[in-house]
């Protein structure tokens, strides 16, 4: 009886947490200034009670040796994945690693060889841009269309554009900074081009716990079909979804077990291991904070609905519906305003240029924070626009 009668714990996503003197990434930018940070991507919200619980628990133990992954957790993601996606995969397929950014690098690393070919679409994530580089491969941008109002994949110019050379696809989905959740149709079409032109799909799922329309499930690259499994890496965390990006923990998910040989070696001396803290509260995240990610959902949404009202409202400015992520890609090309974060820094909001993500004339908006403090933000953005036009 006592446990039906349980209440729903109440989270709280209102309130402000302070971020000023914390060294963080975000606030630090515009310090000493009167400007909302709206940009890089973390949540403005502290972690789930139990993540916070956990690593106190853990720092109170007080030893911090070297550490690795603990099969516990191991295990957790495997019956996780399962249970969300009805994928199935072994432990020994996990390669834990500090970050997904380093994944990215390392696969760019560890796959062909100098002057090959790595295939994306753009706008994206910026490290999508810069990992290939690092490594002396040539970078292929496919532009993303605009259909519909739906931000989609343009299949035919992605398939002329392959050459001889490419190896490896980077996908992200959900994607960052479209918001657009790929739907089966579209990976399996994906799927079949590389499959066609022999190369390997690296699947970014960073933001795969950050869906915000129920009806658009998010599915893994690599649960497709066996023969995709055997040809994809998957990074995904926990530190989008729960807020718990400076804990510097991720994971791949490799089936094939020669691609599984290639990433580590790539690996080999310069990537770091997990901080014991990392695997600690990740965990607990996916494990114990059901009712807090449902609530962040939920609240998400109501932002995510709060963005789009207001940007509809301000002239010259668009954006297609958020499926997925806490990030809105404004499109402002129609306003033609030269320098458009100059700009909205100036009225006191600190975006992302969509110059970094190969999408210039667009601007990126985080709306991972407590709403009052989002609505003065679209409250200054909206009357600069107005200033401005009317
Ligand atoms: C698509 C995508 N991948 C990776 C990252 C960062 O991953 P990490 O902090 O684990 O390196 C982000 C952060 O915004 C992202 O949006």
């Amino acid at each position: 009886m006592d446990t039906i009668m349980e209440k729903k714990q109440v989270f709280d996503f209102d309130s402000p947490v302070e971020r000023r003197a914390t060294a963080s990434l975000k606030w630090d930018k515009y310090k000493n200034r009167d400007v909302i940070p709206l940009w890089v991507a973390d949540m403005d919200f502290q972690a789930p009670p139990a993540v916070i619980k956990a690593l106190q628990q853990r720092a109170a133990y007080g030893v911090f040796g070297y550490t690795i992954a603990p099969q516990e957790l191991n295990e957790v993601v495997v019956v996780m994945l399962k249970n969300l996606y009805g994928w199935e995969i072994e432990s020994e397929w996990l390669v834990w690693l500090p970050g997904l950014v380093t994944g990215l690098n390392v696969v760019c690393r560890a796959l062909g060889e100098e002057g090959d070919d790595v295939m994306t679409t753009v706008p994206v994530y910026p490290p999508f841009l810069a990992a290939p580089k690092h490594f002396r491969r040539n970078l292929i941008k496919v532009p993303l269309i605009e259909k519909n109002n739906r931000w989609q994949f343009d299949f035919d110019r992605l398939e002329q554009s392959i050459t001889a050379n490419t190896r490896v696809f980077l996908l992200c989905n959900p994607h960052n900074p479209v918001g657009r959740v790929y739907t089966r149709n579209e990976l399996e079409t994906l799927a079949a081009i590389c499959k066609k032109h022999d190369i390997v799909i690296c699947s970014d799922e960073i933001h795969c716990g950050l869906i915000l329309d129920k009806d658009k499930p998010h599915i893994p690259t690599a649960s497709l079909d066996p023969e995709t499994a055997k040809r994809t890496i998957t990074l995904m965390a926990a530190s989008k979804t729960f807020n718990l990006p400076g804990l510097g923990c991720a994971f791949a998910v490799i089936d094939e077990k020669n691609l599984r040989r290639k990433i580590k070696e790539a690996m080999a001396g310069i990537v770091p291991m997990v901080n014991a803290l990392g695997y600690t509260a990740s965990r607990v995240a996916f494990e114990d904070c059901s009712d807090w990610h449902e609530a962040l959902l939920d609240y998400l949404r109501g932002n995510r609905d709060t963005v789009q009202v207001a940007i509809n409202r301000m002239p010259y400015l668009s954006m297609a519906p958020v499926e997925a992520t806490y990030l809105a890609w404004i499109d402002m090309r129609a306003a033609e305003i030269k320098h458009p974060t100059a700009f909205f820094e100036d009225a006191g909001v600190g975006l992302q240029n969509g110059i970094e993500f190969d999408g210039p004339g667009f601007v990126r908006l985080n709306f991972g924070c407590p709403r009052s403090l989002l609505e003065k933000a679209l409250q200054r953005m909206a009357a600069a626009m107005e200033d401005r036009f009317m």
